[in-house]
């Protein structure tokens, strides 16, 4: 039986910590974001709430100053993900179980987005360490900040990206995109 392709790209998935170096966008990297926030907005969520936003940092001068505050190769990255929980949200109806929820609902959005990017040929890599004056510079409100993911083109796979002809369009019943990601600007 040939095996679900699923699986393959479960196992191609690897953390990647070299981009490639360019100044230039790909082509194709608006439709990237596109695609991969419409995963990561697929994805379950406690009660359906979402409890989690994310930040959608694609201006170069903007990642590399991301990278003080976490790990220096995210400076070659074409965009970053910073995923956002939202405890207050989800405590409204889950009471004490809300921060975990929220947590949770952030971290399964970011696993979505990691491997819709590896479908597109995209590397990424989770960064959970970073430091907590981050939020000086990039937040959304009083959020807190659960994990960046910067992705970009593999080192040495110029050629590697595959984007899709038209958007997958989300089918089922979520958040607008703009309520949940918003641009860096
Ligand atoms: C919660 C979490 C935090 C992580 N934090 C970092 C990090 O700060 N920096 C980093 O380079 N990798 C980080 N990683 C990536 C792991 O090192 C990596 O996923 C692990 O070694 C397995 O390798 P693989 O992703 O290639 O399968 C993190 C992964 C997770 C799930």
């Amino acid at each position: 039986m040939k095996r679900p392709y699923i699986e393959s790209l479960i196992q191609a998935r690897k953390s990647c910590r070299r981009f490639e170096k360019h100044s230039d966008e790909f082509p194709g990297k608006k439709e990237a974001i596109t695609a991969i926030c419409q995963a990561a907005n697929s994805a379950p969520s406690a009660g359906n709430l979402q409890a989690y936003k994310c930040l959608v940092i694609h201006k170069k001068e903007r990642i590399k100053r991301l990278a003080h505050y976490c790990q220096a190769f995210v400076r070659d990255a074409d965009f970053v993900l910073m995923f956002f929980s939202d405890s207050a949200s989800s405590s409204r109806k889950y009471r004490h179980h809300g921060a975990l929820f929220a947590t949770q609902d952030a971290t399964i959005a970011a696993t979505y987005a990691q491997l819709v990017g590896e479908e597109y040929g995209l590397g990424s890599c989770w960064i959970g360490i970073f430091n907590d004056a981050i939020t000086s510079t990039f937040s959304i409100g009083d959020l807190s900040p659960i994990a960046l993911i910067p992705f970009g083109i593999k080192e040495g796979k110029k050629t590697g990206i595959k984007l899709p002809d038209s958007p997958v369009e989300g089918t089922k019943h979520r958040k607008a995109l703009t309520e949940v990601f918003v641009m860096d600007e």
